[in-house]
């Protein structure tokens, strides 16, 4: 893997990422592809939409369809059919936050599969092996993602737990073709985030990714953890901020020095009928809309903007119409994969601090 960073405006950082299967600019939102696929819309709907990079999932494509069937397809990108650059997280987090953790040792942890209660056990070892044989650009490290809220002790045992898992993952490493990202824990503690940055920075990862936020904790937290880790992490390497988040948190990330961002929110609020519009948040569903003949956001230039009215969106959503995810989710993700560009632009021009105060400005302006 190959990284640059091109120009800097503040923190903020723009950038190229070169992977095995392609190429990506940043600060870069990720899709979210649990399970192969984009629910709502096709790869190529993704790549139009100016995507080359998405995240898929360790734990979900190890129960479903499993190892075997993806190897013997030829791996990860011939079996779903996407071409461009994946990356996976390990699964640590998706066994707490499925609530299908069963035991959590030194050695790995122990999972109930949330589809038929069976059994299994993931070690860093593992996630590592699983992630090179089907193939991904860049894989995550198994950590433990600690929760919020929890004591000083226990962030900073789990805080160590997962950088000694960090170096038994590159350890278990056979191949450069995927590329290893490692993961900063440590709570909301300042001194456990930083001696994290410390430790896990001594290791050979291509890149750094600050987990364990958005789990709970006062957008302020998050935002302080971010802006104290991401300035830490090496200025030559890409820096990713797990599961976030709103345009909003974007923003604040990007300004901090953030790289990359992943986040089902587009996705599911697409599916929930919730759509992000350059004036605010728009419910669909609202009965205000059920004979507003007008565009969803006029200065939107995506599929549904182009060629349909909020009234005839909230039809369908009304009519649990599948043309309602569909349209919903290209329009949502049209707007994230917008907001990237303009951020992308702004760092370029060195004009990012006009650009956030701009888009904030009409974003939390009218609304609906
Ligand atoms: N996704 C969101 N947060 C986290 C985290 O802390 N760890 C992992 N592995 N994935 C995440
Ligand atoms: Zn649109």
């Amino acid at each position: 893997m190959e990284f640059k960073v091109l120009s800097t405006c503040g923190e903020a950082r723009y950038g190229k990422l070169k992977g095995t299967h392609g190429e990506t600019e940043t600060p870069c939102f990720m899709p979210v592809g649990t399970l192969g696929a984009v629910k709502g819309v096709t790869w190529k709907n993704v790549k139009e939409m100016g995507y080359s990079l998405v995240l898929s999932n360790v734990y979900h494509l190890y129960l479903r369809p499993g190892l075997e069937v993806i190897e013997e397809a030829g791996g990860i990108h011939s079996f779903t059919g996407w071409k461009d650059l994946i990356l996976t997280d390990s699964g640590g987090f998706q066994v707490f936050s499925l609530g299908s953790l069963m035991k959590l040792t030194e050695e790995g942890v122990e999972f109930c599969s949330h589809l038929d209660g069976s059994k299994h056990f993931f070690t860093p070892e593992f996630v590592i092996e699983f992630e090179e044989r089907i193939g991904v650009d860049i894989g995550m490290v198994l950590d433990e993602c600690t929760p919020y809220p929890a004591t000083y002790d226990y962030a900073k045992h789990s805080m160590e737990r997962t950088l000694r898992w960090a170096k038994r993952s590159i350890e278990a490493r056979t191949t450069d073709r995927t590329a290893l990202f490692g993961i900063v824990q440590g709570g909301v503690y300042e001194d456990l985030r930083l001696k994290c940055v410390e430790e896990i920075t001594r290791l050979p990862f291509e890149g750094f990714a600050i987990g364990g936020l958005s789990v709970g904790e006062p957008k302020e937290e998050m935002y302080r953890i971010t802006r104290l880790v991401a300035p830490n992490l090496p200025s030559d390497k890409p820096r990713y901020l797990m599961g976030v988040g709103t345009p909003e948190d974007i923003l604040e990330a990007v300004e901090a020095g953030v790289d990359m961002f992943d986040c089902v929110m587009p996705t599911r609020n697409a599916r929930n009928g919730t759509l992000f519009t350059s004036y605010g948040k728009v419910n669909i569903k609202a009965a205000k809309y059920k004979k507003d003949f007008t565009p969803l956001d006029p200065n939107c230039d995506c599929y549904t903007c182009r060629n349909f009215t909020k009234a005839y969106l909230r039809h369908l959503y009304v009519s649990r119409e599948v043309n309602s995810v569909i349209l919903n989710t290209i329009h949502n993700l049209h707007f994230y994969a917008k907001l990237m560009e303009g951020i992308r632009e702004a760092i370029k021009e060195g004009r990012f601090a006009q650009f956030k105060e701009e888009f904030l400005r009409k974003f939390r302006g009218e609304g609906s």
